[in-house]
């Protein structure tokens, strides 16, 4: 199983729309779940015209087990099952204080219902902010999804934010006090654990200029702790960090570039650190029917999926007869093709820019449904990458990111 958040921090930038269309354009091939975590506003809900009967409340507060809450596309907007691998757990419909603001206990049944689900995709449509309910939820390592549009730039700040706070929190769990009493083969003594907590706060201060970043912070820390394996091995799991983002509204190569990678670059750089590698997973180009879809209650990829007939073009019905006569499939399948990664090269940037232009030219340019599907192919091709091992296969509590970490 893989379990892919989709976060950004901000609002309005196209989470729920993607978290739904990347499930649903899953869940042709993949048993996949999404779950909807934006319990304060639900838009899920407002996305989808059907009955939904059990939801997270259930779970949550009924005592109903999780797999009863799994609720498949209703018949009526997928007669033909073309997305029989899809199920979602909802967000209650109205506002629910518990639900929106669940404590210790709540939190930890949620993590461990999800880790019990038998799909093989999790997407997670995480809500705005970046509270414990957000970071608790995200991974802890380069697993998830960030969400940007040119049209919000804002965003950028937010999400390095994000990528700060996840790396904070790691930080903070892997030097607690509890950690202190695992170390006993390191150098590291219970008091150098105050030291070292005073040192985050100092990091986490974004007032203070003498620690900016976690390369300020790792020098720092280097100097009082030089022979700690402890502290080296925490500085080699956060300079690996990468961030994975999907660029929405996208209006091509260049200005995406100037408006969103450069930036975003140089703000992690700064903010979190110099090593910090950023992943592009594709597009979602701008379209009148994405916005319109969500006012109607009806997917995106559903709507495109059964109306595909009619909207042949003469030239599509002329390919399509000549297909049945000679007794071919009668659709056009585009071939997902594969792309290589190309060599890593030390400059992220033109890197990046690297992708796009290839990606550009493999055609994932012009219409949403082929965005949706090189996203999945991109997801597929990095999972099994030895270096990218994309999606986390489970959500891990403090105590146990504490222990992988020891062990
Ligand atoms: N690629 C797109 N093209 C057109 N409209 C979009 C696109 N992505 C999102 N939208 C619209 O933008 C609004 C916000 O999107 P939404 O997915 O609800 O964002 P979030 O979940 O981040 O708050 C919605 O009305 C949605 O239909
Ligand atoms: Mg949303």
């Amino acid at each position: 199983m893989k379990i892919i958040p989709v976060a950004s921090g901000k609002g309005g930038v196209g989470k729920t729309t993607l978290a739904l269309n990347l499930a649903l354009a899953l869940s042709r091939r993949y048993k996949t779940v999404l779950i909807d975590l934006d319990a304060g506003t639900s838009s899920l809900r407002n996305f989808l015209e059907m009955k939904i009967n059990q939801d997270i409340y259930h779970f949550l507060k009924k005592d109903v087990p999780i797999e009863k809450c799994l609720v498949p596309l209703d018949r009526s907007l997928d007669p033909e099952q073309q997305f029989a691998g899809f199920r979602m757990i909802a967000s209650p419909k109205n506002f629910i204080s518990e639900i929106v603001n669940l404590d210790g206990p709540l939190k930890m049944k949620l993590a461990r219902g999800i880790n019990q689900l038998q799909a093989d995709y999790v997407i997670m449509d995480i809500k705005a902010g970046l509270d414990s309910h957000v970071l608790e939820f995200l991974p802890i390592n380069n697993t998830g999804i960030l969400i940007f549009t040119p049209q919000m730039k804002a965003a950028i700040s937010t999400a390095v934010e994000l990528v700060r706070a996840i790396l904070l929190r790691v930080c903070r769990i892997c030097l607690s006090q509890k950690a202190s009493r695992m170390t006993f083969r390191d150098i590291l003594r219970e008091k150098d654990f105050q030291v070292l907590n005073s040192l985050i706060d100092r990091l986490e201060d974004s007032y203070n200029r003498r620690i900016k970043n976690f390369d300020d912070f790792f020098l720092e820390v280097e100097k009082r702790f030089p022979y700690s394996v402890i502290i080296s091995q925490l500085k080699q799991f956060i300079t690996r960090f990468r961030v994975y983002f999907v660029l929405n509204q996208f209006n091509g190569v260049e200005e995406s570039a100037e408006n969103i990678i450069k930036p975003f670059m140089e703000k992690l750089n700064q903010m979190v650190s110099s090593d910090i590698m950023i992943t592009n997973l594709g597009w979602v180009i701008f379209d009148e029917e994405i916005r319109r879809s969500s006012e109607d209650g009806l997917p995106y990829l559903v709507m495109q999926q059964y109306r595909r007939e009619p909207e042949m073009s003469a030239e599509d019905r002329l390919d399509a007869k000549l297909r049945e006569l000679v007794g071919l499939d009668t659709q056009k399948h585009e071939p997902i093709q594969k792309i290589s990664e190309p060599a890593m090269t030390n400059n992220e940037v033109t890197y990046q820019l690297d992708i796009l232009h290839r990606m550009y030219a493999r055609g994932a340019s012009k219409d949403p449904e082929a965005n949706f599907d090189f996203i999945v192919a991109r997801l597929q091709a990095l999972k099994s990458s030895s270096i990218h091992r994309f999606g986390m296969q489970r959500i891990f509590s403090s105590m146990e990111i504490r222990r992988a970490f020891y062990s």
